[in-house]
């Protein structure tokens, strides 16, 4: 019997997205779209296939957040990253987005627009939904408490946990320790960006001080196989994503034998393939998966593996969980 393609396969495969930015899933016609909406003149550059860098990345992300300005611009951007979630067989999604890159939008307002657009996922593709405010690390901790104050004070049952971004060198773990600790007192899971740019150090910071047991990438815990092994102990679970290594870390290249994602699949990390943001570096689930698949000779054993790690290790309650399992053998 002929062996379906890589590509066939990989589509079939029912999956989890667990590290996508709101505002990095809006693609350029959709980002074209909102900015006309309130700059009808405005002449739009055409986009840019991959960044130089991590900064050069988020500037384009930041001007991005400016053009989404009520509940409206909030439930279009995510459905339209929702829709393009479904056109990869993605059966539950769990979405960050950046409540302060919002200047003059209300809190509940952002909410008002995200979690309408969840419904309408669930009811038009069966597909479920979890929000993570993250906190801008470049704003720092004391902003860190005040962005807490603000997601305590509205808390809706599919808000269950927070985030960190942006730029992390400059800006390591432990100062965040008091606003995680706090957090995870008023039940939030947590989750934070460590290791993309950052060294192995701040990816240890990351597990001990902050208590997180999920790492958004993680790459440079190569760097040190007393970490990775202790992670491997801990069940930490690693939300990798392959297209933006390529712009925002030092590993440029997916087909070399030392690329980070090889090195911690092949020390038995538990990992989530994600997008991070796919419409700003034009990519989409299935070929996140493509890419490592043909890349590193992955399995259809494991490529089945690390798209049920996600649905395992995500953060639905443990009812929701049952459902969603369900969900993707149905
Ligand atoms: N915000 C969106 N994508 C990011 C990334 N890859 N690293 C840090 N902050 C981000
Ligand atoms: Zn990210």
């Amino acid at each position: 019997m002929q062996q379906p393609s890589t590509a066939s396969l990989i589509a079939s495969i029912p999956k989890v997205e667990l590290h996508l930015h709101l505002e990095g899933a809006v693609g350029h016609d959709v980002a074209s779209k909102m900015r006309r909406r309130y700059e009808p003149d405005a002449v739009i550059e055409p986009p840019s296939a991959g960044f130089k860098d991590l900064e050069t990345f988020l500037a384009v992300y930041d001007g991005i957040c400016r053009y989404m300005r009520d509940a409206a611009d909030f439930r279009d951007a995510t459905w339209h990253a929702l829709s393009r979630c479904a056109a990869s067989n993605v059966r539950h999604v769990e979405m960050f987005f950046s409540p302060d890159a919002h200047k003059g939008v209300a809190y509940s307002e952002m909410l008002d627009g995200i979690l309408d657009a969840f419904d309408a996922a669930k009811s038009e593709y069966g597909m479920s939904a979890l929000l993570i405010p993250a906190h801008n690390r470049e704003l720092g901790p004391e902003h860190g408490m005040a962005f807490l104050d603000k997601v305590l004070s509205d808390r809706r049952e599919r808000v269950v946990g927070i985030g960190l971004d942006y730029a992390e060198r400059p800006n390591p773990a432990p100062p965040f320790a008091r606003m995680y600790e706090r957090a995870r007192a008023e039940g939030l899971r947590v989750t934070a960006h460590a290791g993309e740019d950052g060294p192995a150090e701040y990816v240890r910071d990351t597990v001990d001080l902050l208590g997180c047991r999920r790492i958004d990438h993680g790459y440079h815990i190569v760097d040190d196989p007393e970490l990775v092994a202790r992670c491997r102990d801990l069940d930490v679970l690693f939300t990798v994503c392959p297209t933006t290594t390529l712009s925002t870390t030092i590993w440029r290249d997916l087909s070399a034998r030392d690329h980070a994602i090889r090195r911690m699949i092949d020390a038995g990390l538990r990992v989530s393939i994600a997008t991070d943001d796919p419409g700003l570096f034009m990519t989409e689930l299935n070929r996140e998966y493509t890419l490592l698949a043909e890349n590193f000779g992955l399995s259809e054993a494991k490529l089945r593996e690390i798209a049920l790690n996600g649905a395992t290790h995500g953060w639905l309650s443990e009812e929701g969980k049952k459902d969603l399992l369900q969900r993707c053998a149905a």
